[in-house]
């Protein structure tokens, strides 16, 4: 449906934060594989975790919600998982696609997966190389793209993999087919990505080992890996939460609280980034084991421009189309660098937050990777209609660039916004913001 934010002069209140949606597809996958009864608390229950949750039903996983809201997973391993009896669909799901992609690899079992029109366009051949190169059969359309079928088996071949593009996606598709694997499976990443899958590794109880040597980090499994089931509490998504955040900070006279944040430091380029525009953001760590949470207070800012380096795109890789927002309300031009990885999002995330500035009267400059704002000093002029392509992302940075911009800004359809945060309109309209349906 066609939705238009206006601009408000305050946000106020405190922001319950969609579950992480990395968190809550790994705990469903390893609870659908590790013995024993996994609970899962605060899940992500959104278009793309339930894709996950539906194929692995689909494979033969028993999960179940209870009545309080927790999911409940039961398992006895990943060999007594099977052929499902359908074409797998992945929906939007890039992370659903590629880490059972890995996971489903280690059976002796033909799958076959598909998505919507964004993920059919999605580059697939960074997790098909190295699974074929572990002994699994692919094909799939020209170009490796969705719709693909493959044939895995068990025991894999092991691998050294030297990671080609930065993607927690690809490290953790083939740890986990590594658990599958006969002898040792390593990845070697040479920038870090998000470590969500070593870390559920350690807390089901096998520990990866993990040598680090300057930026290069080589992670690796072995098959003789068993995992155990364990109890799981997801925390609030700071990719989520960077929405309301932006927000709080350029409307004029807001106060946002937001408990429970996620601010494992593979992740926190968002907070290091906008505190660096000068937001007043305050951090109150929580006690938490696993994952490392925060309560988040933001208040309205005077921001001023960024330069974000290229080391930095790994830890904030989702959070662009609204970190640009942030660049169009600051003071000064603003430029992102090392940002390639955004063209092969759920739309080319370049090309859609430069149209979307240009429609709100925002100068932009760009290459393939690169991208410089020109800040408006807070008067940003707005008005524009933009085109979200099937991307959550999109569609909800540029109803957040609405509620500060002189004149109303419009998206294409809202519904993508499904895929990751079902709650974020709700949420923002308890908090203040006017957002009308057209
Ligand atoms: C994710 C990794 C990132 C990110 C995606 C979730 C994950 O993708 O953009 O939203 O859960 O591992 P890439 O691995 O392709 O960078």
């Amino acid at each position: 449906m066609k939705t238009q934010s206006h601009k408000i002069e305050s946000l106020r209140g405190t922001a319950i934060v969609a579950g992480d949606k990395s968190i809550s597809h790994r705990s469903l996958m390893f609870g659908a594989i590790a013995r024993g009864t996994t609970h899962i608390t605060d899940m992500l229950e959104s278009e793309d975790t339930i894709a996950t949750k539906e194929a692995l039903i689909a494979c033969g996983a028993h999960i179940t919600k209870r009545d309080d809201g927790v999911w409940v997973v039961e398992s006895q391993g990943l060999q007594a998982l099977g052929e499902p009896a359908q074409v797998l669909d992945m929906g939007n799901s890039g992370t659903s696609t590629r880490l059972l992609a890995g996971l489903l690899s280690g059976l002796y079992a033909p799958i076959f997966m598909t998505g919507d029109a964004s993920l059919r366009k999605r580059p697939m051949g960074r997790v098909i190389d190295p699974l074929s190169q572990m002994g699994v059969e692919f094909f799939s359309r020209s170009n490796k793209r969705l719709p693909m079928g493959f044939m895995g088996k068990n025991p894999l071949q092991p691998i050294e993999y030297s990671m080609k593009v930065a993607s927690a996606q690809v490290k953790s598709a083939i740890l986990l087919a590594g658990l599958s694997a006969k002898g040792k499976t390593s990845v070697i990443e040479h920038e870090i990505t998000r470590d969500h899958t070593e870390r559920m590794l350690a807390h089901f109880g096998c520990e990866p080992e993990i040598i680090v040597q300057g930026k290069q980090r080589t992670i690796s499994v072995t098959h003789e890996m068993r995992l155990t089931a364990r109890d799981i509490k997801v925390p609030a998504d700071i990719s989520s939460a960077a929405f309301p955040m932006v927000a709080g900070l350029i409307t004029r006279d807001s106060y946002i609280t937001m408990p429970n944040v996620g601010i494992n430091t593979t992740r926190d380029g968002i907070l290091e980034s906008l505190l660096e525009m000068g937001a007043n953001i305050q951090v109150n760590r929580e006690n938490n084991l696993g994952e490392p949470t925060a309560q988040l207070v933001v208040k309205s800012s005077e921001l001023r421009a960024v330069h974000i380096p290229a080391e930095r795109a790994p830890k904030m890789i989702d959070e662009y189309p609204i970190m640009a927002v942030a660049a169009a309300f600051a003071r000064g031009t603003s430029r992102f660098d090392g940002i390639g990885e955004l063209r092969v999002k759920e739309s080319d995330r370049l090309l859609a937050v430069v149209n979307g500035l240009t429609t709100a009267g925002v100068t932009t400059r760009y290459g393939d990777d690169w991208l410089e704002i020109d800040g408006m000093n807070g008067k940003v002029k707005g008005g524009g209609y933009v085109e979200t392509h099937l991307d959550h992302r999109i569609a909800m940075s540029f109803l957040i660039m609405g509620m500060a911009s002189q004149n109303p800004m419009a998206i294409d359809d809202n519904e993508p916004i499904n895929s990751s945060f079902p709650n974020f309109l709700g949420m923002m309209k308890d908090l203040g913001a006017d957002i009308q349906f057209l």
